[in-house]
């Protein structure tokens, strides 16, 4: 049984062709894994190799318990009887140490996964490191859609020594660390999508294609921006020149044998030829060529979405003449086109395809391109499930830190780990405002911005809503309170923080304010001739006849002289002259000279200065006479 594969699938096709070529320099990408442990032989760092299923999880990191199970210690089998959930919030999640063999990876990590396990640690007999990937054929592949745990491969003597370590009754806590499994040198990310035209290949096809239509609205947003630099390409192989002439390169090749693609079904008797997937795939890498010299290089992810929905084999549309009508939907000019696709029965070479070709062969970090479809971000072969998240993930830990674009910070890709304890951050218990921001990277603690609120704090302790608006957010915390139509708050929109009970009230101004009895507390309307009735909020006091009562400042005056017929003209004349002696003092003493008695300045001067030589207070609450 074949259990694990390194691409060989389409090297040993390509070795039918060109022997003498075949390198295949793959290369395994690894991440850390961190061993924190009771024993210093232990601790440290350890390279493990990612594997090509599962939802990674670039830019993060995820810590947890290892655990070796007693029985079924391949995972080959499902672990009804154990469960390795973590059994309270909080508790740290299990990382399984697997045993290789028996089985296909793929099985054992759904195994595992069904078990509560989070992540598994794959050990076998030597040193190696290898990059375990999906089984090409397993009729029952269904549930790899569903793989979402993280699954590494460890060395032979790392796996020992976990053993060795797990027999003491110590724990050992590892992190799995996937913050440098890219390089992220600069605010630019350049990525590739290698792909195929060839939509009958069951499960990755399927895949591949939910892929585009997914991820295609996200792509074309990122290269828009000028975030990214994406750059589609196509496996080709070529045919040996001995062998241009048989029948298998005739129907698989173009341009003699130069540029050759697998047959869709493997079986040359019927439907699409090698030759045909060859051709599709060359007009795509056209198309991109053509979009991008005219500036628009996104449109390849709107032709090939919509080629494969309207073009499908299945549909018997998987032809040039479908292709061209798509290409004319764009607006795109169909000779540039086919110039660029040229004579594909002419013995010469495509530009195109050739420089696919040499694209294919790796450089620098980045390994030959055997399986297909991948991603390449920033020279580095992406692993794990074509997921629009997990790939946008990918992309997004490609960022220089703090260079990511807003689509990297938004809910498409949060963690949750929001959802239990508000991930440690501070929150608010009535409002249930958290500071708790799920990113690509993990959560983290930042005050929020609610209705336009900034809230400031360290966001692990607390958080307050910052000045002008805060009241605009649970009225900043404080009681408020209406009655009899009128409408109190204890919160001060130009203070920071804290409440204060209006005036009138009493009280912390946090859970309650009450109201004042001003004339049970003998604290206004006390003069003789005063008459005082208690409002909500505040009060009400009446003067004898003929007397007008100055609530500023608490009398009853006399308006025999003035010209209105009721209290509150008067109020509306005084309060109008300290208006204007606000605005300038030589027309406030102008105005007073013209239109106050010697009589009522007599009464008033003994209560607030009228000369200028103190500050005339414009306004002053309850207590303060
Ligand atoms: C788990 O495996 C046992 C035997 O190994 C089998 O009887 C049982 O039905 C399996 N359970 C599930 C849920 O597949
Ligand atoms: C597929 O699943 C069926 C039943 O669930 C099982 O009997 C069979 O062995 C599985 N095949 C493989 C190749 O795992
Ligand atoms: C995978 O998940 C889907 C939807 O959540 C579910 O309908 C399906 O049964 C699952 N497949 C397996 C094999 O568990
Ligand atoms: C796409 O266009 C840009 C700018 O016009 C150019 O720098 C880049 O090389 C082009 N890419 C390809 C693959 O042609
Ligand atoms: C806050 O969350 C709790 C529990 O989720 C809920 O019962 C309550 O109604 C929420 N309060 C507000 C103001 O949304
Ligand atoms: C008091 O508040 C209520 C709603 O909270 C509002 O409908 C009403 O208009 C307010 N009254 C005054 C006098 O502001």
């Amino acid at each position: 049984m074949r259990i694990w594969k390194l691409g060989f699938v389409i090297c040993v096709w390509f070795l039918l062709f060109a022997v003498e070529s075949c390198l295949c320099r793959f290369m395994v990408e690894n991440i850390n894994l961190k061993v924190t442990s009771s024993s210093e032989d232990l601790k440290g760092s350890y390279k493990c190799a990612l594997a090509n299923f599962g939802i990674p999880r670039y830019g993060g990191t995820l810590r947890g318990l290892v655990k070796y199970p007693k029985e079924n210690q391949e995972a080959c089998n499902n672990f009804t009887d154990v469960s390795f959930k973590p059994d309270n919030p909080g508790a740290l999640p299990v990382f399984l140490l697997v045993d290789r063999g028996g089985c296909y990876f793929t099985n054992k990590a759904w195994n595992a996964q069904n078990a509560g396990v989070a992540a598994i640690l794959v050990t076998h007999e030597t040193d190696d490191l290898i990059t375990m990937d999906m089984p090409e054929h397993d009729p029952n592949a269904t549930y790899l859609q569903n793989l979402t745990l993280s699954s590494v491969f460890i060395t032979h003597s790392l796996g020992v020594s976990l053993k060795k370590e797990l027999e003491k009754p110590n724990p050992i806590l590892v992190t799995l660390d996937w913050t440098e499994a890219l390089p992220h040198p600069d605010e630019r990310v350049e990525y590739e999508f290698w792909t195929n035209t060839n939509d009958e290949c069951g499960l990755k096809c399927d895949n591949q294609l939910n892929f585009v239509k997914t991820f295609k609205k996200v792509a074309q947003t990122l290269e828009q921006n000028g975030d990214t630099r994406f750059t589609p390409h196509y496996i080709t192989w070529y045919c040996p020149e001995e062998y241009t002439s048989s029948d298998k390169c005739k129907s698989q090749c173009i341009n003699h044998g130069r540029y050759c693609a697998p047959d869709p079904e493997e079986d040359f008797s019927k439907g699409y030829t090698g030759k045909e997937v060859v051709v599709q795939n060359l007009i795509q890498a056209c198309f991109y060529k053509v979009a991008n010299e005219s500036g628009k290089p996104w449109l390849w992810w709107d032709y090939v979405t919509d080629f494969s929905t309207r073009c499908q084999m299945k549909e018997h549309k998987y032809d040039q003449e479908c292709a061209h009508e798509v290409i004319k939907s764009f607006g795109v000019d169909t000779k540039k086109i086919d110039e660029c696709v040229g004579d594909t029965t002419a013995d010469t070479e495509n530009a195109v395809l050739k420089a696919e070709q040499h694209a294919q062969i790796g450089s620098g970090t980045r390994g030959d391109v055997t399986i297909q479809p991948t991603v390449v971000i920033n020279n580095r072969q992406y692993r794990g499930r074509l997921d629009n998240k997990a790939v946008l993930k990918a992309i997004c830990s490609g960022f220089k830190e703090g260079t990511e674009p807003a689509l990297c910070l938004s809910y498409e890709i949060e963690t949750n780990e929001c959802l239990v304890d508000n991930g440690g951050c501070w929150s608010d218990k009535v409002t249930n405002i958290t500071a708790c921001k799920d990113t690509f990277r993990g959560k983290v603690c930042e005050c929020p911005v609610v209705n336009g609120v900034k809230f400031v704090g360290d966001g692990y302790t607390h958080c307050e809503a910052s000045a002008a608006l805060r009241c605009q957010v649970n009225n900043g915390g404080c009681w408020e309170g209406s009655k009899e139509g009128r409408n109190y708050t204890a919160c001060i929109g130009d203070h920071t923080k804290g409440c204060e009970c209006p005036s009138g009230f009493k009280g912390d101004g946090v859970n309650s304010c009450e109201d004042i009895d001003e004339c049970k507390e003998k604290k206004a309307c006390q003069c003789s001739k005063c008459k005082c009735k208690n409002t909500w909020g505040s009060y009400e006091c009446n003067c004898a006849a003929n007397l007008f009562y100055l609530k500023e400042h608490d009398i009853c005056i006399s308006a025999k002289d003035v010209n209105t017929s009721d209290g509150w003209g008067f109020a509306w004349v005084f309060f109008g002259l300290i208006a204007i002696g606000v605005v300038g003092y030589i027309f406030y003493k102008y105005r007073v000279r013209r239109y106050m008695d010697s009589e009522i300045r007599a009464i008033m001067a003994q209560y607030m200065p009228l000369d200028g030589e103190v500050e005339v207070p414009v306004t002053r609450s309850h207590g303060d006479i």
